[in-house]
C-alpha cells in the first residue's frame, strides 16, 4: 500500500502528499467540491452517517454538538469522570454545569447506573465518552435518554471504528465527535475533527455554530448558489446563529482523506499492536486490561491496564514506569487527571457541582492505576520487541 518512494514505516504513506499538491494546484483538479467537503462525504459514507461535520480539532467539535444539542445556561450536562478535561469546556463555556458520573471500573467507561442517579430535571444532554478504543454500552444510555428526553452526544475522539453489537462507535447517539488530532488513529496532520449526526436539524445547527452562523449552511456541505448580485448587496444578511469559526481547513482536509482511505489498515495495526501487549500481559493478576465485553470490538488506540502493582509487589506506578523504560521499554501516559480535578476546575463551583475530590471514586482510583501503553508502531518488529520486554520486565518481578 502506499506510494513506495516513501518509508513504508511513514506515517504519511498514502496519499497525503499527493492529495496536498492537488489542493494547492486545485484550479486543474476538476472537482467543484471543496477538500473539507471530499472528506465529510467519505467520513459520512465510510461510518454510515447521513452527515458530518469537519471542524477544526475535536474540543471544537464538542463545543459544536452541545450548541447543536441546545445545550445554554443552567442546563446540567453529565458526561463521565475519567475523560480529558475538555469534555467539561465544552459544557463550561456555553455556560452549562458539567456533572460527573462515575465509571465502571473494568471498561474504564461511563456507568449508566450512575447517569441515571444525575439526571435531574435540568439535564439536558448526556456526553459518553468511548475511551481507548473501546465504546460506550450504549442501549441503557439511549435508552435513558429517551426516557428524560435527553440528548446523547458521543466523543469518540479516541475510537474510530470500534464497534458495540455491530454498530460503529459515534453514531449511535444523536450527535459524535471524532479527533484528528495528531496521536489519533487517523490524523490531518496535527489538528481537525468530525462532528456526525443523523439528525439533519441538529447537524445544521452543528455546522453554522462552527461556521460562525452563516445563514445558508445545511446539514450537508457545499456551497449556496447564490447570485453574486445578492450576495454583493449591502443590505445582504448573512448571518443568523451567534457562531465561532472552527472550520477545517483544505489541508488539513486533503491529508485526513488520504488518511481515511487507510482507517482499516491502520486500525488493524493497532489491533496487531495491542494484541502483543495483551499476549505480554496475560496470566498477571495485577495488570487487569481494560475488558473488551461480548458483542464489542475494540479498536485500539492505546492498550489500556489498570496497575495493582503496588499492592502485590510493592512496585509504584512511576517506579514500574522506570524499571520499563530502563529496560528499553518505551514510555507510556497515565490516565489525565480527573477533570475536576485539573487546576482549571478544582475548588471552583458549576451550578450544583463543586469541583472536590470524592466526586467519583471509582474513576479517581482508577486514574491513579491506569497504564496507556502505545499501539501507533508502524513497525511490527519494534512493537513485539516492547512487548517481550514488559513480558520479561513482568516474569521477572511474577505473574
Ligand atoms: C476523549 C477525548 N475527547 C476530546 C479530545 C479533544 O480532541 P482534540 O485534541 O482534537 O481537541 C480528546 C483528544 O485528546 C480526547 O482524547
Amino acid at each position: 500500500m502506499g506510494d513506495p518512494t516513501l518509508d513504508p514505516h511513514g506515517k504519511y504513506n498514502g496519499r497525503e502528499a499527493e492529495y496536498v499538491m492537488q489542493m494547492l494546484n486545485r484550479e486543474n483538479d476538476g472537482d467543484p467540491r471543496s477538500w473539507p467537503q471530499r472528506f465529510e462525504e467519505a467520513f459520512a459514507k465510510k461510518l454510515g452517517v447521513k452527515y458530518a461535520v469537519a471542524c477544526n480539532s475535536g474540543t471544537s467539535g464538542l463545543h459544536m454538538a452541545l450548541f447543536a444539542a441546545g445545550v445554554g445556561p443552567g442546563d446540567e450536562v453529565i458526561g463521565p469522570a475519567l475523560t480529558v478535561v475538555m469534555d467539561a469546556y465544552a459544557a463550561i463555556h456555553l455556560g452549562a454545569t458539567p456533572v460527573f458520573a462515575d465509571v465502571d471500573p473494568d471498561t474504564f467507561l461511563i456507568d449508566p447506573a450512575d447517569v441515571e442517579k444525575k439526571i435531574t430535571p435540568k439535564t439536558k444532554a448526556i456526553m459518553v465518552v468511548s475511551l481507548e478504543g473501546l465504546s460506550v454500552d450504549m442501549d441503557p444510555i439511549m435508552a435513558l435518554a429517551e426516557k428524560h428526553n435527553l440528548i446523547v452526544i458521543e466523543d469518540s475522539a479516541q475510537t474510530i471504528l470500534g464497534t458495540y453489537h455491530g454498530k460503529q462507535a459515534g453514531t449511535m447517539g444523536h450527535l459524535g465527535m471524532y479527533s484528528f488530532e495528531n496521536k489519533k488513529h487517523l490524523t490531518c496532520g496535527s489538528e481537525g475533527g468530525m462532528v456526525v449526526s443523523n439528525d439533519p436539524e441538529l447537524a445544521t445547527r452543528a455546522r453554522k455554530f462552527g461556521g460562525i452562523g452563516y445563514k445558508h449552511m445545511t446539514a450537508s456541505a457545499g456551497r449556496t448558489h447564490l447570485a453574486l448580485s445578492t450576495v454583493q448587496d449591502p443590505a445582504y444578511e448573512r448571518f443568523d446563529t451567534i457562531g465561532l469559526n472552527y472550520r477545517m481547513n483544505e489541508i488539513s482536509a486533503a491529508v485526513g482523506l488520504a488518511q481515511l482511505e487507510r482507517i482499516d489498515e491502520m486500525v488493524q495495526r493497532r489491533r496487531t499492536v495491542a494484541g502483543f501487549f495483551s499476549d505480554a500481559t496475560s496470566n498477571c493478576d495485577w495488570f487487569q486490561a481494560q475488558t473488551t465485553p461480548d458483542g464489542y470490538v475494540n479498536s485500539y488506540y492505546t492498550f489500556a491496564i489498570k496497575y495493582q502493582g503496588a499492592e502485590k509487589h510493592g512496585i509504584s506506578w512511576k517506579d514500574f514506569y522506570n524499571q520499563y523504560v530502563n529496560a528499553g521499554g518505551d514510555g507510556f501516559y497515565g490516565a489525565c487527571l480527573i477533570p475536576y480535578l485539573e487546576p482549571a476546575l478544582i475548588g471552583q463551583t458549576f451550578g450544583s457541582v463543586t469541583c472536590a475530590k470524592g466526586l467519583c471514586p471509582i474513576a479517581e482510583d482508577l486514574q491513579s492505576r491506569i497504564m496507556q501503553f502505545k499501539t501507533n508502531y508502524r513497525n511490527l518488529q519494534i512493537a513485539q520487541g516492547k512487548a517481550q520486554i514488559l513480558s520479561d520486565l513482568i516474569d521477572n518481578i511474577g505473574r
